[in-house]
């Protein structure tokens, strides 16, 4: 949510900066700007609204020379998307340009006292407030830019990540950090500094990840300074080898990120099992939750906080963990268990998962969650971020990058790490079969093939989204493990169709959705071979009775639902606890061909952003 990116060193940073920007324009495309300083004490600033390469044909033909800036992508909290409100911010004087991800909660109070001391404001951000307090501190003490930003800080309220830069002083950034994230990548006479390593890879591979509270002084004619905001206590500089390529950030010749890691699915799913799984399929080997046996085996309760996507895994990953771990496990959306007094103790683990590992509601959830003593275990994918570096353990996904915004091989990558450590907790506290174990690594083990196969429905699930760009509204129905497959179904067509989509238990279409049901409104209906089956068939009949048009997805020789359904989608047959991953990717690929036929950008979704860190 908002991305910031700077650069100091011997190259002209706008190149950095700009690619920086692309590559984190997933994280908001509202509005971007860039703030640059020649050497001769020239700042310039650019600003544009809308997508990166606005911007781009915005600064192209002017001045953008200078080995110093700082960029910035917006997700509008603040004030609406127009330039004035767009990223960097400069001070009443012009002398100091900031770019912010987060929040500033207490920003009414500091603005009005600001005007009393004659400052004016042309934006409606919080961010605005800031750099002018920054000034007016600066005015105030006679002091370094360093002390401005440290004091303006610590009467801040709220969650940021910052980079600040001076006229007058080409040779500084000064970068901080409150519950949004901040990366510092160390080169060779060069320092980046991004809200995630993606603008960095390419340029080096060290990096340190700044933690909450602290302050960086990037000067370039000085060995790197991080302290605490608070007293300016020195932090040890903790540098981390990035392990991430350039190829993991392109499209790879696919159109869009999304179809790309659509596709991706079956070796992102080997790399999610690799080395997890014994070769008899007897043993599954998930290291957090072996180091912490204890844990498990004393747990009273499990509680997995989430949101979006991440979410719906939640509620795949209840049904699992309390079939093979004899649990009860409830799930919340992060955003409400914060705030919802939970009733959590020390016999409790609580699970966050989150894609992005920086949701700021997720990150909450989990300080709350270790305040009251539980157990907090971690689902992340990217590496590094806030949410593993707070929890007491937990299992990376290991997905690679995912970059559209709407998320596939993560929700898959989440589903298969829920799988493995419901087997894996369900061995240790004895409560699940050999046989079960046995058949479901399996079943793991053989999906990346089986995912290869349901990628053959590519061309049908293409022909068939044409016909639906007239639809309005959408009904995506399921049972058991399902149900929450049709709440992401459904959650994938919103997303980047802009179509209405429900996801519903398919039961639950009688007491409400039913009467919705026309010719108008399609259903897609999940039915696999497995214990709802014949539940499920009357669903559809139900559907049917009442004109309504099917779409089912069913196993693969399925003649029956046939003859009742007006499309069927067949996947091949798996365990059925794994069918979530097999079914989901018909259903990725069903909301990316009506979006494209819509002509959507399926990557920048309006008002999306991949990454939410605030609240
Ligand atoms: C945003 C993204 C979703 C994601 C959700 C949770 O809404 O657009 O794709 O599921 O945040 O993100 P997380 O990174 O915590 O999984």
């Amino acid at each position: 949510m908002c991305g910031i990116v700077g650069y100091i060193g011997h190259k002209q940073a706008y190149n950095i900066l700009i690619q920086g920007l692309y590559r984190l324009e997933y994280r908001g495309y509202d509005s971007a700007g860039m703030a640059l300083i020649k050497n001769n004490g020239i700042l310039n600033v650019y600003k544009s609204k809308g997508k990166v390469a606005n911007l781009e044909d915005e600064i192209s033909g002017k001045d953008y020379e200078g080995t110093i800036g700082i960029a910035h992508t917006r997700w509008a909290t603040h004030g609406i998307p127009n330039n004035t409100n767009a990223h960097p911010h400069t001070s009443q004087n012009g002398a100091i340009a900031i770019v912010h991800n987060g929040t500033i909660e207490n920003y009414n109070i500091l603005k009005e006292a600001l005007i009393r001391h004659g400052y004016t404001f042309s934006s409606e951000t919080d961010t605005e407030v800031l750099v002018q307090l920054i000034e007016y501190i600066k005015i105030k003490n006679k002091c370094t830019l360093f002390e401005a930003v440290r004091e303006a800080l610590k009467q801040v309220i709220g969650a940021y990540a910052i980079a600040v830069i001076e006229k007058d002083n080409p040779n500084v950034i000064i970068a901080a950090r409150k519950s949004s994230p901040l990366i510092i990548g160390v080169g060779d006479d060069e320092t980046f500094i991004a809200s995630d390593a993606t603008p960095i890879v390419g340029f080096t591979d060290k990096v340190i990840y700044l933690k909450d509270n602290e302050i960086a002084v990037i000067n370039r004619n000085a060995p790197l300074q991080i302290s605490s905001i608070e007293n300016n206590e020195p932090s040890q500089l903790d540098i981390q080898e990035l392990k991430m390529n350039v190829a993991q950030l392109e499209k790879g010749g696919y159109d869009t990120f999304m179809l790309k890691e659509i596709f991706e699915q079956a070796n992102t799913l080997k790399d999610c099992i690799r080395g997890r799984i014994s070769d008899n399929y007897e043993q599954i080997i998930l290291s957090g939750v072996l180091e912490n046996k204890d844990k498990f085996i004393n747990a009273n309760r499990i509680v997995i906080v989430a949101c979006g996507t991440s979410w719906h895994a939640a509620l795949i990953g209840k049904r699992l963990i309390q079939e093979m771990c004899l649990l009860p496990v409830e799930v919340e959306y992060a955003s409400e268990f914060r705030y919802g007094n939970p009733f959590i103790t020390n016999h409790d683990i609580v699970i966050a998962i989150s894609q992005s590992g920086e949701t700021a509601d997720t990150l909450a959830a989990v300080q709350l969650a270790k305040s009251k003593g539980a157990f907090v275990y971690g689902i992340c994918n990217v590496v590094g971020a806030s949410i593993p570096r707070n929890t007491d353990s937990g299992t990376y996904i290991h997905v690679g990058p995912e970059i559209g915004v709407a998320s596939t091989k993560a929700f898959t990558g989440q589903v298969t790490v829920l799988t493995l450590l419901a087997l894996c907790a369900g061995q240790i506290r004895k409560t699940v079969k050999k046989e079960t174990v046995q058949e479901i690594a399996k079943g793991l083990y053989q999906m990346p093939e089986i995912i290869q196969d349901v990628f053959k429905l590519d061309e049908t699930i293409r022909n068939l989204s044409h016909t639906f760009t007239y639809a309005r509204n959408f009904l995506y129905l399921g049972r058991g493990y399902n149900y929450p497959t049709a709440l992401e179904g459904a959650l994938k067509l919103k997303e980047i169709s802009y179509i209405h989509a429900e996801g519903y238990p398919a039961a639950e279409i009688k007491h409400g959705p039913i009467a919705l049901i026309d010719k108008e409104m399609p259903s897609v209906i999940i039915a696999p071979n497995d214990s709802l089956y014949d539940k499920i068939v009357s669903n559809v009949q139900q559907v049917k009775a009442r004109g309504g048009f099917v779409i089912a997805i069913t196993n693969k020789g399925n003649t029956a639902m046939k003859q009742i359904a007006d499309y069927c989608l067949e996947i091949p047959e798996v365990p059925e606890c794994l069918t979530p991953i097999v079914v989901s990717v018909p259903l990725q690929l069903l909301a990316y061909y009506i979006a494209i036929y819509k002509g959507q950008d399926v990557d920048r979704p309006r008002n999306l952003a991949k990454s939410v860190t605030v609240e």
